[in-house]
Order: structure tokens, then sequence, then C-alpha cells
């Protein structure tokens, strides 16, 4: 079967994607990726684990390209991308308890402080992002930013629907671009993981 084009075209982007519509298997979990960038850790991830689905967003349409011309080289049927603003998909494209994983790697930190609203981790994001995650389902979150990752700890910390579990430490293959970078540069990374109660 030839590799369907990875970048999804909904036609309604109001509605929850059909998972029927998109997977070959449609009933394994689904992992999505936010702001998955040029997708190194999600075609590595992908490549180990044909029995989950996976979705990668992002709004950049250069890093979609490029990473939807490897999934078709890869000939992964089973990785999807969204060209879209994060928030919006995850309120309005993701179906409520349909995700098993959220993956949030290296987020824009907006470090300056009148910047701050932008960040994509806040209250809004969060209430939205616990509707789609199934119950016991996992978030891990990674950035070289940190005071941006005290922050994401502080917010989720008193956050009664979470509970801390170990956090996610990628193998070398698995690192995403930026963190090939960050720890090339020999910059401390924080790491936390969540799972939904
Ligand atoms: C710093 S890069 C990290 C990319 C990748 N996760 C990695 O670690 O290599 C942040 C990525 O998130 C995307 N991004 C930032 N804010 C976003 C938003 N609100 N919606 C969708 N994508 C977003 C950017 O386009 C960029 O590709």
């Amino acid at each position: 079967m030839p590799s369907p084009d990875p970048i999804i075209t909904p036609q309604d982007w109001t509605q929850p994607l059909c998972p029927a519509l998109l997977f070959p298997s449609p009933a394994n979990p689904l992992a999505v990726d936010v702001g998955c960038g040029k997708g190194r850790y999600l075609l590595a991830r992908a490549l180990r684990c044909p029995e989950m689905n996976f979705l990668g967003i992002d709004r950049m349409g250069s890093r979609m390209h490029k990473l939807s011309r490897k999934l078709v080289r890869a000939d992964l049927h089973h990785v999807r991308l969204a060209h879209v603003e994060a928030a919006y998909a995850v309120q309005q494209l993701l179906a409520p308890d349909s995700v098993a994983l959220f993956t949030i790697f290296f987020p824009d930190p907006w470090p300056k402080r009148r910047h701050h609203r932008r960040r994509l981790l806040c209250p809004a994001f969060l209430d939205d992002l616990v509707i789609a995650l199934q119950q016991g389902g996992h978030l891990h979150v990674a950035t070289d930013h940190l005071e941006y990752f005290d922050a994401i700890a502080a917010l989720l910390a008193t956050d009664e629907r979470f509970r801390s579990i170990a956090p996610y430490t990628p193998p070398p293959e698995e690192m995403t671009d930026f963190e090939v970078i960050f720890t090339g540069q020999g910059k401390p990374i924080g790491r936390a993981s969540f799972e939904k109660l």
C-alpha cells in the first residue's frame, strides 16, 4: 500500500479527528507529540512502537514538510502530522479520553517576562490536555529552560488531576533535535512525567 500523505487535511477542522480515517489500526493507543519540530523523537519512537499510533503537531510548515518526507521514506503508516496551532488542536481535534501519551519536548520558552503569556503550558492548555488524555495516560515534558521547567513543575504539582511519576529519559536515538543540540552544549535538561489520575 503506498504511504498516504502524513500531513492530515481533515474535512472539518472543528470536529475531533477520527482514528479510523487516519490509521490502519485505529484501536491502537494514540501518542501525541506536541511541537514535534523536525521529528527526531517521533520517527525513532514510531519505528520502535508499531503497536501505537502517533500524531505530531507543529505550526511550522517547513518542519512539517521535511518530517513528512522522512515518514514517507520510512514507509510508516501509523504516524500522522497536523500542521496546526497546538492549543487549538488539543481543544478541538482530539476527542475526550482519546490520548494515551502526550509528549511536549523543548516547548518554546518565551524567556522574557512580558512574553510568558505566550507559553504553551498554562492552566487553560492543561485543562484541555486533561480532557483529551485517558485515565492513566501519561504526559512527558522536557526543557533546557530551567525557569520554565520550574513553572511547569509548579503548575502540575498543585494539579490534583495528575500524579508525578519517574521522568521519561530517552535513549540516545529518541532524543529530540533540540535535545541533541542542548546536551551537546552541556546544558542541564529538566524532565518531568505525570500520570492522569
Ligand atoms: C524549540 S522547538 C522543539 C521541537 C522538538 N520538540 C524538539 O525538541 O526538537 C518548538 C517547536 O514547537 C513548535 N511550536 C511552538 N509553539 C507552538 C504552538 N503553539 N503550536 C504548534 N507548534 C508550536 C515550533 O514550531 C517548534 O517546532
